[in-house]
């Protein structure tokens, strides 16, 4: 098989002019025969002015460069699309997938032996892995790691768990605007991604359990040393890597998946998690089961006391020995014997695990922050395919809940209403948004973290039970349910749903019920008229996105990304 340049060559009938042509070009940057001779490992470059998370790639890549070039490989970097939560219109969530396929095209085709993915904020990790799940050439993640914490009066901030928490304060009218500016500049105090266990620091850890990035990767800081040296390193592996032709398809088992989705539980992680890891496992037809995710939900606890689910923050995390760690407390429950990148199993992870003595943020299996998992997936009329709850961050009095429906339609009609002095809303009543799912806003954004109404915030109510099609960042919390499967927009039974009428909540059943009979359910459904399609659905990546996007329990990838059958 062909490697290095003579990989993937130039299509112009002639097989040897294409590799003239090629050198021919690249030796216009300076490389000697030698170097271009060595296995190549291109690096994505994900860097963007736009992107704080990956303020630190270019520091990154300079030392993934050093690593390769010492273990005689040669270093290309090249860019894709790189995406930030909070620079992404309608949501980041509808840009994932191009940046999966872009991720995995350019691996495709340009010429190297191996990938090495650096990303971190929430969508990039996933959608890399995804393509590099397809492309399916040696390939290794690092991630920009987290930020560290902030301070502001004496307390500790952390992004952004806190950022929601002092927001509903300033709604609340507790704090003011100039106080919210300065906190502004407290709450995200250094490069990388978000310190609390929300979606990106999630998704790191379940990459470093699915074997897919060194040991450490998941949690060291991005603006420490260690995170340089685990470039370094990654770097180094990747040229291992390519030349063992180890691919991520040996790396990507069903085992692995599911010693991911144990670390999911058992960090409180979010809610993302299961969404993105459902789509690179479809990348691979391998399904992930709802049913088979929640009864693991049952046999693993929480054990990782970090924010939002408890007390700490991601560099806390790190310094008590991080996910190795935490794999050693779970190893009864895991498949140790599955290979990573590192080039051994999860079991040689485990052995290396950091004891440190004393340590309280990383719990033993006997006295876990949260006996019952993170996750627990909901079933009944409301939503057949499946709903998600944070258990973990939910208030335990609303964990079972019946209560009146409050309707919002669609993502501006609760931004016109929910603050209203009229609105009829008690703290009893059960929120619903709908048309916020993956077609029906479309792009299925982090809405379901639904505001409480400003009069019911003003009266000291902080939480409620909430239910949508949408999804929610990690690093909220409440009573919130989310991803109701079928969405609203394709006629799923929540657009079905009226204010005014009942609906029964029972997390430890796993139930979800909207209380009215089915006939009159039935002519709800005849009469139900589908939602206006989006300006611009004709065309463009909109048109291609609203014809091919999958719903939340298949990973809202598209349908012509997965294996035919
Ligand atoms: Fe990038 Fe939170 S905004 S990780």
């Amino acid at each position: 098989m062909a490697s290095g340049l003579r990989k993937g060559l130039t299509s112009y009938g002639d097989a040897g002019f294409s590799l003239f042509l090629r050198t021919a070009f690249i030796k216009a940057m300076g490389f000697t025969d030698d170097a271009l001779d060595r296995p190549i490992i291109g690096i994505t470059d994900t860097y963007s002015d736009f992107n704080p998370c990956h303020g630190n790639v270019p520091d990154l890549i300079a030392a993934a460069k050093r690593g390769i070039m010492l273990a005689g490989g040669l270093p290309m970097a090249f860019p894709t699309i790189s995406i930030h939560e909070s620079f992404a219109h309608p949501t980041s969530m509808f840009l994932r997938n191009l940046m999966a396929l872009d991720t995995e095209e350019m691996i495709r085709a340009q010429p190297m032996d191996a990938v090495l993915l650096i990303g971190g904020c929430d969508k990039t990790l996933p959608a890399q892995l995804m393509g590099a799940a397809s492309a399916n050439i040696p390939a290794i993640v690092l991630p920009t790691g987290p930020m560290l914490v902030g301070h502001y009066k004496g307390e500790v901030l952390g992004a952004c768990t806190d950022c929601r928490r002092l927001w509903a304060r300033h709604r609340a009218g507790e704090m003011d605007a100039a106080e919210m500016n300065e906190v502004s500049s407290r709450l995200a105090p250094t490069k990388g991604t978000c310190m609390v266990m929300g979606t990106a620091s999630t998704i790191a850890c379940m990459i470093e359990a699915l074997g897919m990035a060194l040991p450490g990767a998941g949690t060291a800081p991005a603006t420490h040393a260690d995170r340089v040296r685990l470039a370094e390193a990654s770097g180094a592996a990747a040229v291992r890597l390519a030349k063992d032709a180890v691919t991520p398809q040996q790396i990507l088992t069903k085992p692995a998946f599911r010693n991911a989705l144990a670390v999911l539980q058992a960090i409180g992680g979010s809610t993302n998690g299961l969404i993105h890891m459902t789509a690179v496992a479809g990348r691979l037809g391998i399904a992930i089961d709802l049913e088979e995710f929640d009864a693991l939900g049952r046999e693993v606890p929480v054990l990782v006391d970090l924010k939002p689910s408890g007390q700490h923050y991601m560099e806390h995390f790190h310094w008590a020995g991080g996910v190795p760690r935490l794999l050693r407390e779970l190893a009864p429950l895991l498949d140790t014997s599955c290979q990573t990148v590192a080039g051994g199993t999860l079991a040689d992870s485990i052995a290396a695990a950091e004891l440190v003595p004393g340590q309280t943020v990383i719990r033993s299996i006997d006295a876990p922050i949260h006996a019952g998992g993170g996750l627990a997936v909901l079933r009944g009329n409301l939503a057949p395919g499946g709903a998600l709850l944070k258990r973990s961050a939910a208030t335990a009095s609303l964990l079972r809940h019946e209560g009146r429906a409050v309707v919002f339609d669609s993502i501006p009609d609760m931004a016109a209403r929910i603050d209203a002095d009229d609105l009829d809303v008690t703290a009893d009543d059960i929120l619903v948004l709908r048309n916020a799912g993956p077609k029906g806003a479309p792009g299925m954004p982090e809405a379901g973290y639904l505001p409480i109404p400003r009069k019911l915030a003003r009266a000291g109510v902080k939480d409620m039970v909430r239910i949508s099609d949408a999804r929610m960042s990690g690093t909220a919390f409440g009573t919130i349910v989310l991803h109701a499967t079928p969405e609203a927009a394709i006629g799923g039974p929540l657009a079905l749903v009226q204010t005014g009428d009942r609906i029964r909540l029972d997390a430890d059943a796993r139930t979800l019920d909207l209380l009215v009979e089915e006939a009159e359910l039935a002519r709800r459904r005849a009469e139900w008229i589908p939602p206006t399609p989006p300006e611009g659905a004709e065309r463009g990546y909109l048109r291609l996105y609203l014809e091919q996007v999958l719903q939340a329990d298949q990973g809202c990838d598209f349908s012509f990304c997965r294996p035919p059958g």
